[in-house]
């Protein structure tokens, strides 16, 4: 049946993408200055004069003045309709396409959420500095952060007002309204009350700077270390990632990002100039990030805390990361000390030690089979045939040709055979038959 898809879909959707890392997953861009630049693939030329915007996320050409947003790039490069576009662009950014109107006005509330959040956020950022509040700024400094920091990442600190008195309520009525329905608040028992109070405010970013939500740290001791904003229509705890807005602001290319698990280690990476960290918000890494970081760009570098849930993480990464591992892709893994994460032991070895780890990080090749090695000796025929199944299964999801084909060498190598293809029972399988159909053609010449 034909619907019209809300306007406020197509806001949301706009919202939602960043037209940078879209254009850029078609062709070759690059940053200079502001703006991105790169051939014009809408009319023939030799020097760069197609240029990408990513503040006001529009793109135009110098030489033959197209221009549009991200729905239009992929119509006219695309050669798509409208609604394709819609379709491919929902893909992109893992939004769904509301199937009928009544969507509609939830999503003008949603566009509500943003500008609420990123008022909130102004006013954490002001507490920072207040005198009441100066054990915030000296929390801060006793964890190296510096003043620089405080501002690009926006930190911010809830105060200690837990219960909003009945008279701001009376007088703001809709502002509460949708700070309760951006998690700030929430009522309990008829009281409206602040979810986060002395803690540090952290907020997480999309790709256009606004907010979805916050990580908040508290700075008494208290019980969780951590809260994050609860689930919202704008907050998505296993999808939305930390620091990655800042990763955009501050480099010209994304050549490789740096995945940890805390917000204090993005932010001393920064401080040591590695800008292209980024956190997951204390979930487990999922399918939808693996897909969202590899089309950000082709190097991905995990380095989770040094403990055994680290470990299980790096595996279960590499596990979940093959099927979207092409020839360009590459995933390598570090493993820190036990009891450290970034943060602390670049407080401890320098940030020097701490770039030789990134450039020594396992590739993920040698993960896999040093894991399953360790699982499995290879001492008779039947544990080489668990090994073997186990790694072929793992080594057919992968994409990538070339990949694949050199770890299969590798198995063979450490089977003590040459042509690992030999083990793989469909191959077999059809080599008989053509071989069979060979014959009967021989014989029927
Ligand atoms: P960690 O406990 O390793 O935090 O949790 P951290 O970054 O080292 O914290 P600091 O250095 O003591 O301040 C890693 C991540 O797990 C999530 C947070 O996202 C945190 O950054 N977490 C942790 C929670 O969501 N809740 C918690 O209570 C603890
Ligand atoms: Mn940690």
């Amino acid at each position: 049946m034909l619907y019209k898809i809300p306007k406020s879909f197509i806001n949301e959707l706009l919202i939602n993408t960043n037209i940078v890392e879209l254009i850029s997953s078609k062709i070759n861009i690059i940053k200079k200055g502001k703006n991105y630049y790169s051939i014009c693939p809408f009319h023939n030329e030799k020097t760069p004069s197609f240029s990408i915007s990513f503040e006001k996320q529009f793109y135009y050409c110098f030489g033959c003045h197209v221009h549009g947003n991200a729905i239009d790039f992929l119509i006219n490069y695309e050669k798509i309709n409208f609604i394709e576009s819609i379709k491919e662009l929902s893909f992109f950014s893992g939004m769904k396409i509301p199937k009928k109107n009544i969507y509609f006005k939830k999503y003008f509330k949603e566009e509500n959420l943003y500008n609420v959040l990123n008022k909130i956020s102004l006013t954490y950022q002001k507490n920072i500095y207040k005198e009441k509040n100066k054990i915030a700024i000296k929390y801060l400094q006793k964890r190296g952060i510096n003043k620089k920091s405080i501002k690009i990442f926006s930190i911010g600190y809830s105060n200690n007002i837990k219960i909003i008195s009945k008279n701001y309520i009376k007088k703001n009525k809709k502002f509460i309204n949708n700070l309760i329905k951006s998690g700030i608040l929430y009522n309990e028992k008829n009281n409206i009350k602040n979810r986060f109070t002395e803690r540090i405010m952290f907020p997480i970013k999309n790709l256009k700077g606004n907010i979805n939500g916050f990580g908040a740290r508290t700075i008494l001791n208290k019980i969780p270390k951590y809260l994050n904003s609860p689930e919202t229509k704008i907050f998505k705890k296993t999808e939305n990632l930390y620091g990655l807005f800042e990763v955009y602001k501050y480099n010209k290319k994304i050549k490789r990002l740096l995945i940890v698990e805390g917000y204090f280690d993005v932010i001393t990476l920064f401080q040591n100039k590695i800008k292209y960290a980024i956190s997951i918000l204390g979930t487990s890494i999922n399918i939808y990030i693996i897909k969202k970081l590899f089309n950000i760009c082709n190097t991905l570098i995990y380095c989770y805390d040094g403990d055994n849930a680290g470990k299980i993480a790096s595996w279960k990464t590499l596990e979940i990361s093959l099927p979207y591992i092409n020839d360009e892709k590459i995933l390598k893994f570090i493993f820190l000390p036990k009891g450290e994460d970034p943060d602390s032991i670049i407080k401890k070895e320098g940030i020097k030690k701490f770039k030789n780890r990134i450039k020594n990080a396992i590739p993920m090749s040698t993960l896999l089979f040093k894991k399953l090695l360790k699982k499995n000796d290879l001492s008779n025929p039947e544990k080489k045939t668990k090994f073997s199944r186990i790694a072929i299964s793992m080594i057919e999801k992968i994409p990538g040709k070339i990949i694949k084909f050199f770890l299969k060498k590798i198995l063979g190598n450490k089977l003590g055979i040459l042509e690992i293809n030999e083990l793989n029972p469909n191959k077999i399988k059809n080599k008989f038959k053509i071989s069979h159909k060979k014959k009967n053609k021989k014989i029927l010449i």
